[in-house]
């Protein structure tokens, strides 16, 4: 067996048809930071794991108008780090972090084992694409799963649109990136530090929180970037609520600088939510742009309140901005209980390809081959995972529930 089409398919009725979804809330129990890890830039192509929180940032709160950051600037200076790569790194570093730390592992697997429930391993992108589905126009996706010891481990690889991009990707886009990149730097250090205030812009370092969360019977474990920690938290703010996700986007001329414009910032708002929310990161601070790169105004948003202005924004007529939160959770939890129950053979036997691209209507299925190109669990994880004959202690259900006190101490 190579690849074995599945006649199976997710949703029954069409991913088109969002009022599937439209039900209650499924539940979304409380994220929990259980650890972190550090990642640093080696070259363009890769990136060294820390077992530790060297790279997290405090957000630099400036006057959030009149400003002028010109996102342009250090552009020649830009360190990028390869997309081929960072897709190719799968869950790498986040089984590093599991060898690292196995208890915090063991402990949330056996409690799903003896309940008979799904854990499922992956990072925070997946779920936001996913969460994203039901209104996504533009960008398919693949994603494999396979099982190991009962676990579910996701991730997602390449489409041919994707390759495509990356290797005709043109200079206005690298531009956007590269501005995105720069507003973090803005809001991260001290004018005062001009060598680092301007030094070069680097995309492959970051602060990455391992969370433990559970939307409505499946448990989760996922790795998220965290762009920084607000220092107006109280200490005792437990993580992940500490932290703020950094966003910039395009200023509309001429509409005053009111809450107006953070719902004009359209569809995106669908993915500042769907990213921040299953992470329960509370607060996003938007860097509010001109066409020519500079950031005039910056305004914090709840990371609740998004879905209400997306209600406002369909009541203003604006229908590429209209979004439920209800049909993305909704959905997520439909396909992980559907993955769970497809992904039937352990990885040694097969891996499961899940399909879907916007002009079709649900979820293709394949069974593919354990040495195949979708072979995505590295040997050093296969060979040390922490397995059933390590003692399984309970450990606290979040080891770092202080951890923005001891951050904030380390960081002023
Ligand atoms: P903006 O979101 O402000 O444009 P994140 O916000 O997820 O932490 O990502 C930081 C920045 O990385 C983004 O800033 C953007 O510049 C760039 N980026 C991330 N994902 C991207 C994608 N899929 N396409 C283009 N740029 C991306
Ligand atoms: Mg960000």
């Amino acid at each position: 067996m190579d690849s074995r089409r599945l006649h199976v398919t997710f949703p029954s009725s069409s991913t088109k048809d969002v009022h599937q979804f439209q039900k209650a809330l499924p539940d979304l129990s409380e994220p929990a930071e259980i650890g972190c890890f550090s990642l640093s830039y080696v070259n363009e192509t890769r990136r060294e794991f820390h077992d530790d929180a060297r790279g997290l940032r405090l957000l630099l709160r400036r006057p959030s108008y009149p400003l002028s950051l010109d996102l342009k600037e250090g552009f020649d200076t830009y360190k990028k780090f390869d997309e081929g790569a960072r897709m190719n790194e799968h869950l790498d570093h986040f089984l590093h972090w599991i060898l690292l730390h196995p208890q915090e592992f063991l402990f949330r697997k056996q409690s799903h084992k003896s309940r008979k429930k799904e854990l499922v391993v992956c990072v925070r992108g997946s779920l936001t694409d996913l969460m994203m589905t039901p209104y996504e126009k533009n960008d398919g996706w693949i994603f494999v799963v396979c099982r190991i010891d009962g676990v579910l481990y996701l991730t997602k690889f390449e489409t041919e649109q994707d390759v495509y991009r990356w290797e005709n990707g043109t200079e206005e886009k690298e531009n956007f990136m590269y501005w995105g990149y720069k507003f973090e730097q803005y809001m991260q250090v001290p004018p005062e530090d001009p060598q680092a205030f301007q030094g070069p812009i680097n995309n492959s370092e970051g602060f990455h929180s391992v969370i433990y969360t559970k939307l409505s019977d499946t448990g989760i474990l996922l790795v998220g970037e965290m762009d920084c920690l607000d220092p107006k938290a109280p200490p005792t703010t437990p993580a992940p609520f500490c932290y703020v996700e950094l966003k910039t986007t395009k200023l509309y001329p001429g509409l005053d600088l009111s809450v107006k414009q953070t719902f004009l910032c359209g569809p995106k708002l669908l993915k500042y939510w769907a990213q921040s929310a299953i992470c329960g990161v509370p607060k996003i601070l938007i860097g509010f742009r001109n066409g020519d790169g500079v950031v005039e105004k910056t305004e914090e948003v709840a990371t609740v309140k998004l879905p209400l202005l997306a209600k406002e924004a369909s009541r203003h007529g604006l229908k590429d901005s209209v979004w439920k939160q209800e049909v993305c959770l909704n959905f997520l939890d439909g396909f992980l209980k559907f993955v769970g129950q497809v992904v039937a053979k352990d990885y040694d036997k097969a891996a499961y390809k899940f399909e879907w691209s916007p002009g079709k209507s649900g979820v293709n299925v394949s069974e593919e081959a354990p040495g195949s190109r979708w072979n995505f669990i590295p040997e050093w994880y296969l060979q040390s995972r922490p397995g059933q004959k390590v003692p399984v202690k309970k450990v606290r259900e979040a080891p770092h529930g202080n951890y923005g006190e001891n951050l904030l101490r380390s960081l002023i």
